[in-house]
Order: structure tokens, then sequence, then C-alpha cells
């Protein structure tokens, strides 16, 4: 493992971890950690909320721990990701617990489809996650990047970005998907589009017991507006720079504002190359204009 600064397309350079062959964020204590998650113990009430970044995480995690608590209560996301926390943290966390994670899926515990705990699954228009990644990269301090959109470009198609290729994890992350028992599939298109039955399937797939009025303060208590607002009320975020905000935009299609004809060409025929394994049934999903 080393702490490294790599350099874009244009030479501006971001800080990452190096970890066989792949970045992550600078996670103190990261690459012990990863290798010990073989061992990590779930339990059978564990909800595990599982992402390529950029991809809806916050707002998902938002929607689970309100129907969790049953209270529309504000709430930050407190640290979940079974990357950056030791295993010690987790066990001291009451059930049922709310973890999350960027992480390949073969590096996730083996105990998630041993004790068949509740996964769900969420999937962005890959256009939309590298336009958000980019501005998360260039707003989050440890990063130290100031690079340009157009030399982001080819390090997000590369996947010389934490987490690696998009393309690779998401294939990885949706194979066999409606097989795995306990696994529910959303995409960031289909939440913004419905979020009251987004919340309502989130529920039923969760098995609380909570009433549909309940539910509709969720969906209202978790629209973009309302978290961008209460996110404003909380102290600054101190771990992004000055200007740069976590909820950014919280919209589809953003990415036409950043690509240029020549970049969504290129993205595109990149998709087609590399989605050409894909099961049928994620490219049938994945929202892609
Ligand atoms: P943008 O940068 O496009 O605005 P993650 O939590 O996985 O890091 O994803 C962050 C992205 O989700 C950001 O996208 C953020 O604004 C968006 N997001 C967070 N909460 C949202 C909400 N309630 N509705 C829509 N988008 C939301």
């Amino acid at each position: 493992m080393a702490e490294i600064r790599v350099k874009d397309a244009g030479g501006h350079g971001y800080n990452v971890i190096e970890w066989q062959g792949m970045y992550y964020p600078l996670f103190p204590g990261i690459a012990p950690r990863l290798e010990a998650l073989g061992t990590f113990e779930c339990r059978k009430e564990d909800i595990l909320l599982w992402t390529y970044p950029k991809s809806g995480t916050r707002w998902a995690y938002s929607i689970v721990s309100m129907i969790k608590n049953n209270s529309t209560d504000d709430n930050s996301m407190d640290s979940i990701y079974l990357e950056k926390l030791d295993q010690e943290v987790f066990a001291k966390m009451a059930s049922p617990r709310i973890l999350a994670s960027h992480l390949p899926r073969h590096l996730l515990p083996p105990d998630v489809w041993r004790k068949q705990i509740k996964v769900i699954l969420v999937t962005r228009n890959p256009k939309d996650v590298a336009v958000s990644f980019y501005n998360f990269m260039k707003g989050k301090k440890n990063f130290e990047y100031t690079g340009p959109w157009e030399s982001y470009f080819p390090i997000f198609t590369q996947g010389k970005v934490p987490y690696g290729s998009w393309f690779d994890h998401t294939k990885e992350m949706c194979k066999g998907v409606d097989s795995i028992p306990n696994c529910l599939f959303l995409t960031y298109e289909e939440m913004l589009k419905d979020l009251p039955a987004a919340v309502k399937k989130i529920n039923s797939f969760l098995g609380f017991e909570r009433s549909d009025a309940f539910l509709e303060e969720v969906a209202q208590k978790c629209t973009f507006s309302s978290m961008k607002r209460s996110e404003e009320t909380r102290e600054p975020n101190k771990f992004m720079r000055e200007g740069h905000r976590f909820f950014r935009k919280g919209q589809v299609a953003d990415w036409k504002n950043w690509f240029t004809v020549a970049q969504n060409e290129e993205f595109d025929e990149l998709y087609h190359a590399k989605m050409a394994d894909a099961p049928p049934d994620l490219k049938s999903r994945v929202v892609f204009e």
C-alpha cells in the first residue's frame, strides 16, 4: 500500500492510495482493513448500501436510516463504510446496522452472501457519475486536485480514479443480481423520477411496518432541496474546499453541460464495447441518455 500522487491527462496531480492495482481514497489504514474484510462478521439484520461512488449513496442512506429509525429527524451520514472503519467500530453498533461500501464484489465480506443480509444496490448513468466524481474530487480537500474537466475525462474512462473503472465495477456488482436473494436493485434516475415510489419499494424490501403517511414524509425529507437545505444548516463540511458542496446539483443529465460532442462519442463507443458482455438485464436498466 502506498499513498501516491497520480497525474491526470493534463499533468494535474491527485492523491490516492494504491492497493493491488487499484486506487482508493486516502482512508488511513485501508489496506490491512481490506485484507481483514474476509473475516468480517455480518449479522442477519444488517443492511448494506452498495454503490459505485457518486451514484446516490448518501441519498439512499437517508431514506434507509429514516425508515429504520421510524423518524424523519434530520440525519447526517455517519461513517459506515466498510473500507473506512475498523471492524471493532462496527462490532459495537446496535442492530440493525446500516453498512455501506463502494468496494468491488470480490472485496466484500463473504459473510454478506453467506448470511444473505439485505443489499441495496444503486446505479447511475455513468456520464453523470463522471461529472459528479470530477466535481467531488476537485471539491474534497485531500485529493488536492485542480485539473480541468478535459484532463479528468480520460482518467475516468480509463478507471484511474478511486475504486477503479465504473464499467468493471458495475458489471461485477450487477452480475446475477436478480438471482441474489435479498438484493434490491435501484437506479438514481428512478429514485429521482418518483421518490415516493422508491421509498415505498425500499420499505417493502426492508420489511419495516411503516404507515403510508410516514413514508410520504420520508420522501419529502429526502428530496434534493430538502437534504441540501438541512446540510446548509450544519457546520460547513470540513473535508470540502470552500465554495464546493457535497449536495451539488442532484440532477439527471447534467453531463450534457460538460461533455463535448467528441467526448460523448468516445464515451458511447467505450460504453458499448465495455458493456458488450454485461448481462442484458443490466444494460436495459442502466440509464445512459
Ligand atoms: P451531483 O454531484 O450530480 O449533484 P454519493 O452519495 O454516492 O456520493 O452521490 C452523490 C450524488 O448524489 C451527488 O450528485 C449529490 O448531489 C446527489 N444527491 C444526494 N442527495 C440527493 C437527493 N436527495 N436527490 C438527488 N440527488 C442527490
